[in-house]
């Protein structure tokens, strides 16, 4: 029987992703009961101490969770700090006492995941460095690994990545985390479509018009320019989070759910994208990158301003790309996909525009039908129709019925961290990305990457604005617009 009985290793258990996102995600599991028999293990190069690690870790979870001191101090006697050089496969031998100590004291029969929370260059290090000190082995309690994303840079450096790992763990010890696929709201589109016989009959070609992904941000990059401008939005967005909701959008039902039939379907997706070409990086591919601007009153630096970005750099904050799936589903319909950075709003949605009636009968400007998924924030999903506009005629006007994710306020929700975690230490890989799609998404994108070594054109578009004129152009090719959604999900978007 699969248990979340176990000790969680957190290689970078200095960093910002441990304190900011992981540690808090362990925190809400115990405090909700979802933890019973566990214990933290926080490794990284810095000399601190188990002391000295819960403390900055208490001080972290107080600035970011409610709590009281009985739950915090409860917590945090469940954390242990181990200081190792990582990239020293000798010096990993001081994990091995300290795992028997903990899996002793807290009867965790030897079940360990491990957590890359590093730099991407100790990816391949670290699983070589376990697996010296037969830390990878399942003999004792099973060994699972957390990969954060990156994973890899292009097509061949994940190929390379995925040939390190599987030297020492097998596949389905290997959890590529997205925590994309750890949000309510994109798990519940799945619900939606396929428990749902309304939608199910309608999604596909010959009702559906196209569809629009958003994934944008207000923020810049803030303190994390250094790492971005060797990613871009292609790297840190498209290729992984919103492709995953592309696929979650596009997908044929599962035979069953559980982890292969639903990651069957996914790679399904990823395969069947209709490679790029040459025409396309030149004509359905708009890279942007934000300049400086005025927002509400205060200035706003531009990207090459940001700390830890060279001022010559071409790295995109904005892409827009219009993407097809062959196959008999989706044959034919666009999907416009489109992320930025300073855009005017945090939003992330779907929208499926759905074909419009043969011939308008009452108003030649007919509302469209639409149904609008709203990911984050304010989750929400609101189905656009028309309706008589109140009066004399047959004017028709766009209604809305809308369902909010906030009137469940009953329901705990598990934030992305939470629930994925949870989910890898019961072994559930079922929201975990798989080596064969992560590949496919990595060949898809491969000509924009060629293009943007080529020279390829990267706009320039004010912060605040939704991204570059010619990403407007992109889409009005087609007689279409991209919606321009508000970050709140009111009435009426
Ligand atoms: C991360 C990216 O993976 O996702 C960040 O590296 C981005 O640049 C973030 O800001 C967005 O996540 P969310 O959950 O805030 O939409």
């Amino acid at each position: 029987m699969q248990t979340n009985n176990n000790c969680i290793v957190i290689f970078g258990a200095s960093g910002d992703l441990t304190h900011r996102k992981l540690i808090p995600a362990l925190y809400n599991l115990f405090k909700f009961g979802r933890l019973n028999k566990f214990s933290v293990l926080g490794v990284a190069r810095s000399e601190l101490n188990d002391e000295t690690f819960r403390e900055k870790m208490r001080e972290a979870l107080l600035e970011t969770e409610e709590t009281t001191p009985e739950t915090l101090d409860a917590f945090c006697s469940h954390l242990y700090y181990q200081a190792v050089n990582t990239s020293d496969a000798a010096d990993y031998a001081k994990l091995v006492p300290r795992l028997e100590e903990l899996h002793t004291k807290y009867q965790t029969n030897g079940n360990t995941l491990y957590y890359m929370s590093t730099p991407p260059s100790l990816y391949g290090v670290i699983p070589e460095c376990l697996a010296a000190h037969g830390l990878n082995e399942e003999k004792d309690g099973w060994k699972r690994i957390i990969v954060e994303k990156p994973f890899g840079y292009d097509e061949k450096t994940a190929q390379e990545l995925d040939v390190q790992i599987h030297r020492f763990f097998e596949e389905h010890q290997i959890y590529r985390i997205d925590h994309y696929l750890g949000k309510e709201t994109v798990q519940n589109l799945l619900v939606l479509r396929f428990s749902n016989g309304l939608f199910e009959p309608l999604w596909n070609r010959n009702y559906i018009d196209y569809v629009e992904i958003t994934g944008a941000e207000a923020i810049g990059v803030e303190e994390r320019g250094g790492y971005y401008d060797g990613s871009g939005a292609m790297r840190d967005m498209f290729q992984n989070h919103l492709l995953q909701v592309l696929a979650m959008v596009a997908m044929e039902p599962p035979a069953i759910i559980n982890a292969n039939s639903m990651r069957d379907e996914v790679a399904k997706v990823m395969h069947s994208l209709r490679p790029l070409t040459q025409d396309d990086v030149e004509h359905n591919l708009v890279l942007g990158q934000y300049t400086a601007a005025e927002i509400d009153g205060k200035e706003v630096k531009g990207y090459l301003q940001e700390k830890g970005v060279p001022a010559n750099s071409r790295t995109e904050t904005f892409m827009a790309l219009r993407c097809e799936i062959e196959n008999w589903r989706w044959a034919g319909v666009p999907f416009y996909v489109r992320t930025g950075k300073r855009l005017p709003a945090r939003v992330t949605e779907i929208v499926i525009h759905f074909k419009t009636t043969p011939h308008p009968v009452f108003s030649q400007n007919a509302p469209e039908n639409k149904l609008i998924i709203r990911i984050q924030p304010d989750e929400a999903i609101s189905m656009r129709f028309g309706l008589k506009k109140p009066g004399a005629g047959f004017e028709a006007k766009e209604v809305s019925m809308d369902f909010r994710y906030a009137d469940l306020a009953d329901e705990q929700v598990l934030t992305a961290y939470e629930r994925l975690l949870l989910d890898a230490m019961k072994g559930d890989a079922t929201l975990f990305a798989r080596t064969d799609a992560v590949h496919a998404a990595w060949k898809f994108v491969q000509p924009i990457l060629d293009y943007k070594e080529a020279g390829g054109r990267v706009h320039e578009y004010e912060a605040g604005t939704w991204g570059p004129v010619a990403a407007e152009k992109l889409i009005a090719k087609s007689g279409r617009v991209w919606r321009k959604p508000s970050g709140k999900m009111k009435k009426k978007v």
